[in-house]
């Protein structure tokens, strides 16, 4: 599964758009906008207020478009406690459950939680958590996501400091022959992304820039060929 790309080994490159950026009136359009593009995963930003300094939408809203597309539901919890909603997101249909590693709770029971209602799991780390707080989960996790903009909303400036944290947690996993996916989210386009490929990401979170694209299926098919 892994090839090389870019001088480096990695897995194939993932279009996630994220439906915060969709039309919120209309979101069963947007998803169906994202699956028509080719793509195969759809973001899901989840906000409570005190984790970030923002809402989005709940387990209701993911239940309600679960049956409307087949869709990866790849869900990010920006959540002070994660671990009290892991199952209502599980029952809602999500495919994927990422939850941050800031927040006190117990990580590894609610990594292992995750696994056992049958989705993939991943941890999230914050622009100014460093890659060592999650060196230790490395090998129970499906997934890695790096903030590459502070978590909260859509629509801000790329982070390029996030580059060498990139470039460490791939090393490490080549380096452990770890097989996690490491994603990027936060001002990514198809030039933020592309330096973020060349630094070991291989999945790739576009809010703004894919649903404000003109030509949806050229960016999909861009990111698809990286
Ligand atoms: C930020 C969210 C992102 C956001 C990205 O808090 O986690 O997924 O939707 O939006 P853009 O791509 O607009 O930066
Ligand atoms: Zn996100």
């Amino acid at each position: 599964m892994f090839t090389e790309s870019c001088g480096i080994v990695t897995l194939p490159p993932l279009l996630a758009p994220s439906l915060l950026a969709g039309d919120h009136a209309h979101l069963a359009d947007s998803v169906r906008l994202a699956e028509d593009a080719g793509v195969t995963w759809l973001h899901l930003d989840i906000m409570d207020g005190h984790f970030v300094p923002n809402l989005s939408f709940g387990p209701q809203v993911v239940a309600a478009l679960r049956p409307l597309s087949r869709l990866f539901f790849d869900t990010h919890l920006m959540l002070s406690e994660p671990h009290r909603y892991v199952e209502a997101f599980a029952k809602a249909g999500s495919d994927s459950i990422s939850i941050h590693i800031e927040p006190e709770y117990d990580h590894c029971g609610t990594l292992k939680h995750i696994r056992d209602l049958g989705c993939k799991c991943g941890l999230v780390l914050n622009p100014g958590t460093p890659a060592t707080a999650v060196e230790g989960f490395l090998s129970e996790v499906d997934l890695i996501l790096v903030m590459t903009v502070q978590p909260g909303f859509g629509g801000q400036p790329f982070r390029a400091e996030m580059l060498e944290k990139l470039r460490l947690l791939s090393r490490w996993r080549n380096e452990r022959g770890l097989r996690f996916r490491l994603e990027v989210d936060g001002g990514i386009d198809l030039e933020t992304g592309l330096q973020c490929r060349q630094a070991g990401a291989d999945t790739f979170v576009a809010g703004t820039s894919f649903f404000a694209a003109e030509d949806r299926d050229a960016f999909a098919r861009t990111v698809a060929a990286w």
